[in-house]
Parts: C-alpha cells; sequence; structure tokens
C-alpha cells in the first residue's frame, strides 16, 4: 500500500503539469475513485493503531483532493459567466391585480373626484363600533351566532361591548370611528374586507368586500345622494345605468332605501341575472340616523347627511359575469390571470 504523505506528493505534482481544466479533473477524480478508494479497501486488513491512523490520514488526504475539486468548479463556473445576448430571453412570471381591487381601486378614484376621502378600518372590530353605535338594539338578531364571526374571549359576558371582539360584519363602523375624532362637514368612502358566518354557496362567502360612502354636513337631503350615486353608476358602467330607491330598513338610517339599478346585461328585458325583473338591487343607504350621529359625538340639530354600503363581489360579478363568488378567493391563477 502506498503511503499517504507520497500519495499526496504525487498528486499535487499531477495536478502541477496539467495545462488543462480538463485534465486537472480528471485527476482529481483519478485519485479519488481509484489511488484513494483502494487505500480504504486496504485499510481493513491493517491492525490496531497503524489502521486508526493510515484512516485518518487518508481521509485528510480524501477532503483536500475535495476541496481541490470544489476550486476547479468555481473556476470553471467563473469562466462561463457570460450571456448570450442573442438568445430568447426568460419571461419572468407577470402577476395580475386581483379583480376586486381593480374595482375597488375604480370606485375609490370616481368618489375622489366628487371629493370623497377613502378611510379604512380595523377588520377586527368591537361590539360597540359594529353593533351599538350604530343603533342596533341589543335584542337585535343580526347579533346572534349566525351572521356574525366572534372572537372567543375569556368571561366575554362580563366585558363592556366596546372590549367584546367580532370580525366586522359591515363597514359601517368606520362612519363612527371617522366622525368622533373630526369636526363636519365629512364626505368618506370606506373600502374594505367585511366577515360573516355563513354556509358558503355560489353566491355566499364568509368574507367579501363592501365600499361604505358617507357625507355628513349642513341641509344634506336625499337629492343630493341620488345626484352622487347618478354619477357614480354612470361612470362606474360607462353606460346609461337607470336607477331607483325603494323603502328598506336598516338600524343606522331613517328613512332607509335599497336601491337597484336597471339590469345592463338585458337592458330591462329581464334575464336570469336580474331575475327577470329588469333591476338588480345593489345598495343599501339612508339618511343618518341621529342616534348615529349622536354616538359620534355629532350635534344631530345641526348636521345631517346620507350613508351607503355596496357589496363589490356583486358588482364584480355583474360586470364580468361571473356565476360564482368563490371564485374570487379560490386562488385559482386561470382564473385570475384573465383580469
Ligand atoms: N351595512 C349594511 C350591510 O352590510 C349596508 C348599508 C346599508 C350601509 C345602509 C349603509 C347604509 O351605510 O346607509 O348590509
Amino acid at each position: 500500500m502506498k503511503d499517504i504523505s507520497q500519495l499526496k506528493e504525487e498528486f499535487l505534482k499531477e495536478l502541477k503539469k496539467a495545462k488543462k481544466a480538463e485534465e486537472r479533473r480528471k485527476i482529481c477524480k483519478k485519485y479519488i475513485e481509484e489511488e484513494l478508494s483502494s487505500v480504504f479497501c486496504s485499510i481493513k486488513n491493517l491492525a490496531g493503531e497503524k489502521r486508526t491512523k493510515i484512516g485518518k490520514e487518508a481521509n485528510e488526504l480524501r477532503r483536500f483532493i475535495l476541496e481541490q475539486q470544489k476550486k476547479e468548479k468555481e473556476k470553471r463556473k467563473e469562466g462561463e459567466g457570460w450571456i448570450d445576448v442573442t438568445l430568447p430571453g426568460n419571461d419572468p412570471e407577470m402577476g395580475t391585480i386581483h379583480p376586486l381591487t381593480q374595482l375597488q381601486r375604480r370606485c375609490v378614484d370616481i368618489f375622489s373626484r366628487m371629493g370623497f376621502l377613502a378611510v379604512e378600518g380595523p377588520e377586527m372590530e368591537n361590539e360597540w363600533y359594529n353593533f351599538d353605535a350604530l343603533n342596533f338594539k341589543e335584542d337585535h338578531p343580526v347579533r346572534e351566532m349566525q351572521d356574525t364571526l366572534f372572537v372567543k374571549q375569556k368571561n366575554r359576558e362580563s366585558l363592556p361591548a366596546k372590549d367584546k371582539l367580532l370580525m366586522r360584519t359591515q363597514t359601517s363602523p368606520v362612519q363612527v370611528r371617522y366622525m368622533e375624532k373630526r369636526k363636519p362637514p365629512f364626505r368618506i368612502i370606506v373600502p374594505g374586507r367585511v366577515f360573516r358566518n355563513e354556509a358558503t354557496d355560489s353566491s355566499h362567502e364568509i368574507n367579501f368586500y363592501q365600499l361604505e360612502g358617507l357625507m355628513v354636513g349642513e341641509n344634506i337631503s336625499v337629492a343630493n345622494f341620488k345626484a352622487i350615486i347618478n354619477f357614480f353608476f354612470q361612470e362606474l358602467f360607462y353606460d346609461d345605468i337607470d336607477f331607483r330607491l325603494r323603502p328598506s330598513f336598516f338600524p343606522f338610517t331613517e328613512p332607509s332605501f335599497e336601491v337597484d339599478i336597471s339590469c345592463s346585461i338585458c337592458a330591462k328585458k329581464g334575464c336570469s341575472v336580474c331575475k327577470n325583473t329588469g333591476w338588480i338591487e345593489v345598495m343599501g343607504a339612508g339618511m343618518v340616523h341621529p342616534n348615529v350621529l349622536e354616538s359620534a359625538k355629532v350635534d344631530s340639530a345641526k348636521f345631517n347627511g346620507f350613508a351607503f354600503g355596496v357589496g363589490l363581489d356583486r358588482f364584480a360579478m355583474i360586470e364580468h359575469k361571473i356565476d360564482d363568488i368563490r371564485l374570487f378567493y379560490g386562488g385559482d391563477l386561470r382564473f385570475l390571470k384573465q383580469f
């Protein structure tokens, strides 16, 4: 068996002589796969101390050669660092803006042209802002478990409403959050995600997007509201959209209305989207209830205003003829890349 230090010398000599990288790589390979492996094979026949000593030396030499091999590889990589500029490039993966974000941005843009400021509020709310401040009575059925996702808390029942947490069911609480810190007049819109404890199907999701609007000042009327949403609908649908108000009920507005737009798909003739009525319900609205203004410390004898809330998912579904709300949240690129 060859002496290990002699083997190392031979290796270095050969390596020095080799002019080409290719040859040097071959030498490293030969010493590891042939010379050293035959050493390792014969080590087993040695006895005790000698076996440990030579084993250790052989391992050191192996590590040394591997090191040389690595250096050779690195040198090769450096040599290959040129770029063929005539080759076609690799297309970077481009993302697309989510259809709901696109719609949200368009809405914010339209309202900001009418002097509305876009503001946000927390997705995890408390009962006071989500319900009490909005004039929901203590025993209102919407507070029950089937609609609201409450946050589990120790001794929840004994906490004050401002400490009882929940996932907001609407963007309306931001009305109060905004008003209580400022003085009227106000013109705001609030885009944001809301949560409901729903069994999901093609038109229900546990979360969806709303756009809230609020205008408060002196002598604001329903006529002002109609003018504002008329502009909004015309701009949003690039079309002569007809709309109508129907009486409705919300605890935080008086009077309250439901807003329908004429069906742009069938031009009021009747189709599956408008359920053959020619109209699609898109918005809840009304004149802000004095109790809500008072909750936000706004003098309801001096100021009044209107508020409204729309579901953005509904709009996007109408606009793009999407028949399942769950597609927005499924993360399927085949769907998302179409926008
Ligand atoms: N928050 C209501 C909902 O989620 C929508 C709504 C209705 C908002 C009337 C308003 C309003 O501001 O005035 O169903």
